[in-house]
Order: C-alpha cells, then sequence, then structure tokens
C-alpha cells in the first residue's frame, strides 16, 4: 500500500530567550494512503507542532518527512507553500473564515492563492457547498451561519484543490455534541472516498469515531493503536 505520509525521527526544537524548547523528541510513524488518525495528548505535548510540520506551515529540526513519496523536510518556502495550496486541505477549530465574503467566496479563496479561479472551479465551488448542504446560503457571510454551518464552508473550501490528505486542528472543539457528529459524518464520508484525514482532538469520544489513535507525550508518541 502506498503511503501518504511517513514521519522519521522528527524532532523539532523552539529558541525563546536562550532557552531551547524541545518541542518534538523523535516522532516515528508511517500513514497508509486511506487512513484517519485521530492525534491527542496533554496540552504542550506537542500536537499544534506535529500539525504545522505536517501542514508543510513549519520545517523540522530534524529528522524526515515524507509527504506522498517527496521527502519534504528541507524544501524552501516557495516549494511548500505550493504544496500546501495544492496537496494538503486545512480545516481549523475556529473555521478561519473572511467575514466579509459569502459563503461560496469564502469557498474560493484557495482558487486564488492556486492561480486556478475559472468556470469549471467556480462550479466546483457549488458542488461542495450542495455536498455540505449550503447550497440555500449561498450569499450569507459567516456572521449569518451556525458554528457547524461554518465549519461546513471551511470543509467545502479545504477540498477545492481537492487534495489527498486533510489535517483537522480540534474541528469540533466549538461545536455542541450532536453538530459535532455531523461534523464527523462528513469527516467519515471524505475519508470513505479515499482521502488521508489527520485529525488533533481533546475529546476521547471524537478520536473513537477515527481509524486509529496517536499520542503524544513531551513530544513523543506514547501510544499509537487501531481503533
Ligand atoms: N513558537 C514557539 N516558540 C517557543 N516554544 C514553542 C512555540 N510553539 C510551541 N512551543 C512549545 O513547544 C511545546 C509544544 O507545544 P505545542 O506543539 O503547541 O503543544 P500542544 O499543541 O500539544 O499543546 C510547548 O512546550 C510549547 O510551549
Ligand atoms: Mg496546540
Amino acid at each position: 500500500m502506498r503511503l501518504a505520509v511517513r514521519v522519521a525521527d522528527l524532532r523539532k526544537d523552539y529558541v525563546l530567550s536562550g532557552e531551547t524548547v524541545h518541542a518534538l523528541r523523535g516522532v516515528s510513524f508511517d500513514v497508509p494512503e486511506g487512513d484517519y488518525i485521530s492525534i491527542m495528548g496533554p496540552s504542550g505535548s506537542g500536537k499544534s507542532t506535529l500539525l504545522n510540520v505536517l501542514g508543510c506551515l513549519d520545517r523540522p529540526s530534524a529528522g524526515r518527512y515524507v509527504l506522498s513519496e517527496v521527502d519534504v523536510s528541507q524544501m524552501s518556502d516557495d516549494e511548500l507553500a505550493e504544496i500546501r495550496s495544492t496537496r494538503i486541505g486545512f480545516i481549523f477549530q475556529s473555521y478561519n473564515l473572511l467575514p466579509a465574503l459569502t459563503v461560496v467566496e469564502n469557498i474560493e479563496v484557495p482558487l486564488y492563492y492556486s492561480r486556478r479561479l475559472n468556470a469549471e472551479t467556480k462550479a466546483r465551488c457549488l458542488q461542495l457547498a450542495e455536498m455540505v448542504g449550503l447550497t440555500p446560503r449561498l450569499n450569507h457571510r459567516p456572521t449569518q451561519l451556525s458554528g457547524g454551518q461554518q465549519q461546513r464552508v471551511a470543509i467545502a473550501r479545504s477540498l477545492i484543490n481537492d487534495p489527498q490528505f486533510i489535517l483537522a486542528d480540534e474541528p469540533t472543539g466549538n461545536l455542541d455534541t450532536a453538530t459535532s457528529h455531523e461534523i464527523l459524518d462528513l469527516l467519515e464520508n471524505l475519508n470513505r472516498q479515499g482521502r488521508t484525514i489527520i485529525m488533533v482532538t481533546h475529546e476521547p469520544d471524537v478520536a473513537a469515531r477515527t481509524k486509529r489513535s496517536i499520542i503524544l507525550k513531551d513530544g513523543q508518541v506514547v501510544v499509537d493503536k487501531r481503533n
């Protein structure tokens, strides 16, 4: 089976006013294409640092990160930006929608960065809005939507460049239980389509819905198990 991700002895140090913080201390795991992983661990255990490296938002201090069989560990900022905008979908706890834009305009945003806004991709925005159940609200602005609806917009936006790899940082952290489960249903459908998903969560019942759980402690993997 092809690997979506391989991280090997990943390390990340931050130097803060002369003190070195070892945020990741040798993290290794393989992710087959189509896997669905939750990452848990106490505050400060390195979850966000790991997600930032996996999302090509930051480079590791040492170790290897291979994404879709390409070593991205030492790529330049421009190369990483290209990978981010074309290969990876991001979903955040706080949705990160642009308040002045409508639903359909928010879904289009990544197309500006990848310079792909055309009739075909605009049609795809409408399809994605339909898929997440937002067709009646295409011209609403984020403040006119519930949290669950805003997260649906963010999910549609994350899919616009058709990434095979989706990273989600506490995607249900601001949602009530029923709405969380609707969002998890959507993620499960994306995973069934073959997309690889890695999600940070604090909630054990959210993690239980993924295929595999990784637990970090002090920058190291202490649990890696199939659910
Ligand atoms: N930009 C930064 N500069 C300095 N230290 C950082 C930075 N980001 C994270 N850290 C430190 O790295 C460790 C891991 O942080 P983080 O990855 O945010 O953990 P988590 O997301 O699990 O709470 C913590 O000790 C944190 O204080
Ligand atoms: Mg964090």
